[in-house]
């Protein structure tokens, strides 16, 4: 006889948190969102920790190499999405991998024997204005000159003109020595009212470039996440078909954390590729989706740093719809974060879980990580923001951007939902669809931010490890659903016409 549930499977909306006492100090400029990624041993410090517990989705709509810096710098970590080719991967991830924190890899280079036509389709191409001349053309070749929009004049000089004779060469040059901090790169670009300042070795070897605008970035972000290098961290996703190609490319471009992408990550595949990599790579790897207990022992037996927790919940899945598949997303957190907390007693090891999907308000970040999730990752979230890498519209009198499944024609990432049949994407389990337009990441990040710390206050806790002890949960019933919105009153945005 199958085995039946006594409980229906819930979700989050489903839940409230119940105040405990505010103390005079617990107040949000005193919470910390510091939190694990990565399993470590009871006592010692995980290899990586987000600065604040987020994480955005594996999926084209959302995670490119410009939302991994974006997210990197206010503290959280993007897993750049695998359902692409493993060269374009593993070069979003050297993108993303080759901004320091101020310090950015040249990516604009040419050599002085081209010319200005060469400069003019580069800077076409590539959108930016200043560009390393180096001998062999390299971002880490010697550097011999640099040509900004201030070398040339169009009406004047002809097209065939050799770099050379127009750049500025190296030796009219400010630059700094390699190994200067950022603000003395920044006191150079102020005393010789520079917009970008060239770092070079004692072989003359370009290192990097140091743009003034980023130096103002740089020093608003407090959180940001950095290696010890200051690159930010970075994230990708892989699958369990061809991760013997596309890890050793990862991994070589600098990946710090992988994350095996599927919608069900209760199988033997997942256990091959975790194992793969352990014995291969010192990289960090994650597993998932599960859904229950047994299903994170089974991947934590198999080596997984962290766990991701989630089937059926995502904005744009259709797979409880298409195949009958999941669980309500509280019910699954709930259920393995018990797990993990039995497992840290009796082995000493804390396994990070994450809970993927199905976050739609923001207090539902508060409520999974008071259910015991470490961080989470989140699609429809990031996917209205500027830094996503989809196309904004505009429908009607509203801006909307494009946001679509990995599971959904549009995406075709088959091996996510590969169960070792045909391959290829049989059904979609994922629709195509549009997401309100919200502004940038920062701005919005703030105001969630700050919702979270202030609910934290509220429940008496300045620290997530803190929330997940101390925390009240209260189901409701559906008519109290109903009390927590605004309700028996006319609101003014549909006021009476002729007023
Ligand atoms: P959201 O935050 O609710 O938008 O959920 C994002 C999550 O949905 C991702 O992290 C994936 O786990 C999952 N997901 C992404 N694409 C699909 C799909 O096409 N079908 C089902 N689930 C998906």
């Amino acid at each position: 006889m199958a085995f039946y549930y006594t409980e229906p499977s819930r979700t989050f909306s489903e839940f409230l948190l119940v105040p405990n006492l505010t103390t005079k100090d617990c107040n949000p400029s005193n919470v910390s969102l510091k939190t694990p990624i990565v399993k470590f041993k009871k006592g010692e410090q995980p290899a990586f920790s987000l600065n604040i517990p987020f994480s955005s989705a594996v999926m084209q709509a959302v995670s490119d190499d410009r939302m991994a810096v974006a997210l990197a710098r206010s503290g959280g970590i993007s897993f750049i999405f695998g359902s692409q080719s493993v060269e374009s991967q593993a070069e979003m991830v050297r993108k993303a991998k080759s901004y320091k924190a101020g310090f950015v890899v040249s990516r604009s280079n040419l050599t002085p024997s081209h010319t200005l036509k060469d400069i003019l389709e580069l800077k076409e191409r590539t959108g930016h204005s200043t560009v390393a001349i180096t001998d062999d053309g390299t971002p880490k070749g010697k550097l011999v000159g640099i040509v900004t929009g201030r070398d040339y004049r169009l009406s004047r000089d002809p097209l065939h003109k050799q770099v050379s004779d127009f750049m500025t060469p190296f030796s009219k040059l400010i630059y700094g020595k390699a190994g200067l901090s950022l603000s003395e790169a920044n006191n150079l670009i102020w005393d010789h009212k520079l917009n970008c300042l060239p770092v070079v070795d004692e072989q003359q070897k370009l290192e990097y470039l140091v743009f003034r605008k980023d130096y103002d970035e740089h020093k608003e972000n407090p959180y940001e996440l950095l290696d010890a290098n200051k690159s930010y961290i970075v994230g990708a996703g892989i699958n369990t078909k061809d991760y013997e190609e596309r890890v050793p490319a990862l991994v070589a471009a600098g990946a710090d954390v992988l994350v095996i992408d599927s919608s069900d990550g209760f199988s033997e595949w997942q256990k091959e590729t975790i194992q793969y990599v352990k014995s291969n790579f010192n990289v960090k790897i994650g597993a998932g989706n599960i859904v229950d207990r047994e299903g994170f022992l089974y991947l934590v037996e198999a080596g997984a740093d962290f766990i991701k927790v989630g089937i059926g919940g995502g904005s744009i899945c259709i797979t409880r719809e298409q195949k009958g598949i999941g669980r309500g997303q509280a019910s699954s957190l709930i259920e393995v974060a018990a797990a993990r907390d039995e497992y840290f007693q009796e082995t000493g090891i804390y396994i990070p879980i994450c809970s993927d999907g199905g976050i739609v308000h923001d207090y539902h970040i508060t409520l999974s990580l008071a259910m015991g999730a470490d961080f989470v990752m989140m699609g429809r979230y990031f996917a209205r923001f500027d830094e996503s890498p989809t196309r904004k519209l505009k429908i009607g009198n509203n801006f909307v951007k494009e946001f679509w499944g990995e599971g959904s024609n549009r995406a075709r990432n088959w091996q996510r939902y590969d169960t070792g049949g045909k391959q290829g994407l049989v059904f979609e389990e994922g629709v195509d669809s549009y997401v309100p337009y919200a502004g940038g990441l920062q701005e919005n990040l703030d105001k969630t931010l700050h919702k979270i710390k202030s609910t934290m206050c509220n429940c008496g806790s300045t620290t997530i490890s803190e929330l997940q002890k101390n925390a009240r949960i209260t189901l409701v019933s559906a008519t109290s659903i109903v009390e927590g919105g605004a309700h028996d009153v006319i609101l003014k945005e549909n006021s009476i016409s002729g007023e």
